[in-house]
C-alpha cells in the first residue's frame, strides 16, 4: 500500500483524533480506496410490470423504525463524535435526517466514558427531535463497562435506540485495537435485557451470519443491522493508519472478507423480520433491492457523510430526495402500493447468488 493515512497518522493517537483521522480517510475518496468488496446487490433483479395496475400517487413508501414511523425506509447509520469535525458532521447529519424524516445514527459514545465534557457532540436529539436517534456503542466495551453508566448516558442523550457495534475485523488491525473478543454475546444479551431503549446490534461492513443473527435475536435485541461486505471496509480504513508495514501488506488480504449483504439477505429468506440491511448501499436502487430482499429498512453511512462534507446539508438531502424518487417510481414500477408488497413482488437471483445462499444458510444456521 502506498498511501500512508493522514498527517499525524501514527500508533498512540487519543480517542478523538483517531475518529478524525477515520473521517478524514474516508472523506477523501481520491487518494483512500475504502470500499473493496462486492454487495452482490447486482446479481439481485426487479421485475417490471408493464401492467402495475395502481395511481403511482397512491403509492405509500413510508417505513417504519422500531415500532416508529418513518419517512421512508432508509436510515443514516452510525458514525462519528467525539472531535470537532465530526461535531459539525454529526449536526449536520441529524439536520439531514430530520429534513428527510428519517433514522439517523451516531458514533460510538464510549468516548463519553473518558471525556464527558464532549457529550454535547451526542446531543443530536435537539436537532432532529421529529426522528429516531440511536446512539452507539462497542460490543466489545460491554463486558468490561458498567451498564448502568451506558443507560444513564443513553438516558440522558434522549435516543429513542442504541446500535452496539460489532468491529472485530477492524479491532485488529487498529494500532490501538481490542483484541479479547470474548464474552461479548453474553453481555450484549445482559446489555439487552436491562436497557432503557430498544437495542439493534450491528457488524460495520463485513456482516453477520444467519446463525448469528437468529442467536442474536434469541437474546431479546430489536434488530440486527447486518452491515454485509460492499462498502466502506474498515480493515481497510486502518490498513490506512497503520505505520507498520507488515501489518498493512497483511490486511490488504482481507479487502474481500467479510459476508456481502445481498448473501446474506439471500440467505436469510424474503420473510424474515427484524433485520435491517446496510453495508454498500448506494442508491435507491439498492435499497429497493434489500427491502424486496426483506430487509425491514435500510442504512446508509458513506454516501451521506461524504454528501455532507462535499455539499453541505442541501447535497446530502438532495441526494436523499433522489433515493425517495427510485423507491416511489420503482415501487410503481413493480406495482407495489406499500413498502412491505417488495417482499412479495417478483424476483430473481442469478445462479450464483442462490446457490451461495443456501450454503451460506447450511453452513451457517
Ligand atoms: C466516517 C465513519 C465513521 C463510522 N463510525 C462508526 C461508529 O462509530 N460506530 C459504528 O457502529 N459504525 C461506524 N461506522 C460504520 C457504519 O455505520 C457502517 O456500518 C459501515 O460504514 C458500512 O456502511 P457503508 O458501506 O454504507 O459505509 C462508521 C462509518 C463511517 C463512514
Amino acid at each position: 500500500m502506498s498511501d500512508q493515512g493522514p498527517a499525524g497518522a501514527h500508533s498512540g493517537p487519543g480517542m478523538s483524533e483517531r475518529k478524525a483521522q477515520h473521517l478524514s480517510i474516508c472523506l477523501d475518496g481520491e487518494t483512500y480506496h475504502v470500499e473493496t468488496s462486492r454487495t452482490r446487490l447486482d446479481e439481485v433483479h426487479l421485475v417490471h410490470q408493464a401492467l402495475p395496475e395502481l395511481n403511482a400517487d397512491d403509492v405509500d413508501d413510508s417505513g417504519e423504525f422500531l415500532g416508529q414511523s418513518i419517512d421512508m425506509p432508509v436510515f443514516i447509520s452510525s458514525m462519528t463524535g467525539g472531535s470537532a469535525g465530526a461535531y459539525q458532521v454529526n449536526k449536520d447529519l441529524a439536520t439531514v435526517a430530520g429534513e428527510l424524516g428519517i433514522p439517523v445514527g451516531m458514533g460510538s459514545i464510549r468516548i463519553l466514558l473518558r471525556k464527558p465534557d464532549v457529550i454535547d457532540h451526542f446531543r443530536l436529539k435537539r436537532y432532529a427531535p421529529n426522528v429516531p436517534v440511536f446512539a452507539n456503542i462497542g460490543g466489545v466495551q460491554l463486558p468490561e463497562v458498567p451498564h448502568t453508566e451506558l443507560y444513564r448516558l443513553l438516558e440522558e442523550l434522549a435516543v429513542d435506540a442504541v446500535a452496539v457495534h460489532l468491529n472485530p475485523g477492524q479491532e485488529l488491525v487498529q494500532p490501538e485495537g481490542d483484541r479479547n473478543f470474548a464474552g461479548i454475546r453474553e453481555a450484549v444479551a445482559t446489555f439487552t435485557a436491562a436497557s432503557p431503549v430498544p437495542v439493534i446490534v450491528k457488524e460495520t461492513g463485513f456482516g453477520v451470519h444467519p446463525g448469528e443473527i437468529a442467536r442474536l435475536q434469541a437474546a431479546g435485541v430489536a434488530a440486527v443491522d447486518i452491515a454485509g461486505a460492499g462498502g466502506t471496509n474498515w480493515n481497510r480504513v486502518e490498513a490506512y493508519r497503520q505505520d507498520d508495514d507488515t501489518v498493512a501488506a497483511a490486511a490488504a488480504e482481507f479487502d474481500d472478507w467479510g459476508i456481502s449483504t445481498a448473501l446474506i439477505l439471500a440467505a436469510l429468506g424474503r420473510e424474515q423480520r427484524g433485520v435491517f440491511a446496510s453495508g454498500g448501499i448506494r442508491s435507491g436502487t439498492d435499497v429497493l433491492k434489500a427491502l424486496a430482499l426483506g430487509a425491514d429498512t435500510v442504512g446508509m453511512a458513506l454516501p451521506f457523510v461524504r454528501h455532507v462534507s462535499e455539499g453541505g446539508v442541501g447535497a446530502a438531502v438532495a441526494f436523499g430526495r433522489q433515493v425517495k424518487y427510485v423507491i416511489r417510481t420503482g415501487m410503481a414500477l413493480m406495482g407495489c402500493n406499500r413498502i412491505s408488497d417488495l417482499r412479495h413482488a417478483p424476483l430473481w437471483l442469478e445462479e450464483p447468488l442462490r446457490r451461495d445462499a443456501q450454503a451460506l444458510w447450511r453452513a451457517c444456521r
